[in-house]
């Protein structure tokens, strides 16, 4: 199993998080059992009791807390993001169920380095709530989405996604159980891909140049 230290020379993924963690969970355990050839050198919650930041302790990644209330302006608070980013290495940004919207500052710092993950086939049902939004609309089919991020909410270029049945009769908090455990196996397969380069951003698109 690869041991994270001086000598790890696998790219370095920043995880930010606000809440349970289990994208994070996801994350740590691909990159401890190989199939995603970089280390989480830290994980960055803007709540001092995200659930999440106990996953990364375990797992050896240090932590910091940046409470956005701390900084006058989002501005101000994406400057900070990207300045503990940066001391840690990072090349590769993954939001997992960060509550906060990352700005230019960030955007700018980590061009078309920035991940996303969403429980819907965007472009339906951006923002919050997405699984209640597909069950108030009776879509048979939902999903999760992995994209780029751009300065348009929920609307970067799609790395890859996958459908989720809508069962008759089940609630929100049901549908969303099994996105998640669809999300958990998307999303490091997402930033395999992303890692192992061969793709450009076309537009809208972001497509594979390699066969
Ligand atoms: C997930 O549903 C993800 O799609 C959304 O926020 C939730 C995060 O869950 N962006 P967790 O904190 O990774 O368990």
């Amino acid at each position: 199993m690869p041991v994270a230290g001086p000598a790890d020379s696998r790219p370095a993924i920043g995880v930010l998080i606000s809440g349970r963690g289990s994208n994070l969970q996801a994350i740590l355990d691909a990159a401890a059992g190989g199939q995603i050839p970089a280390r989480v050198a830290v994980v960055i919650s803007n709540r001092a009791d995200a659930a999440g930041l106990e996953r990364a302790r375990r797992a050896g990644v240090p932590t910091e807390v940046l409470p956005h209330r701390d900084w006058s302006s989002r501005e101000a608070y994406d400057r900070a993001l990207v300045e503990a980013l940066r001391r840690y290495g990072v090349r590769l940004v993954c939001l997992a169920g960060f509550m906060r919207v990352v700005g230019s500052p960030v955007l700018e710092a980590f061009p078309q380095a920035v991940l996303n993950i969403h429980p819907s086939l965007l472009p339906s049902f951006p923002g919050v709530d997405a699984p209640a939004q597909a069950i108030a609309h009776g879509v048979k089919v939902s999903g999760v989405t992995v994209h780029l991020v751009t300065a348009d909410l929920d609307a970067g270029p799609i790395v890859l996604q996958a459908a989720v049945p809508v069962h008759d009769g089940e609630t929100a908090e049901q549908l969303a159980a099994r996105q998640l455990s669809e999300e958990h196996r998307l999303y490091p397969e997402a930033i395999r891909r992303w890692l192992a380069g061969g793709w450009r951003i076309d537009g809208r698109r972001f497509v594979t140049t390699e066969s």
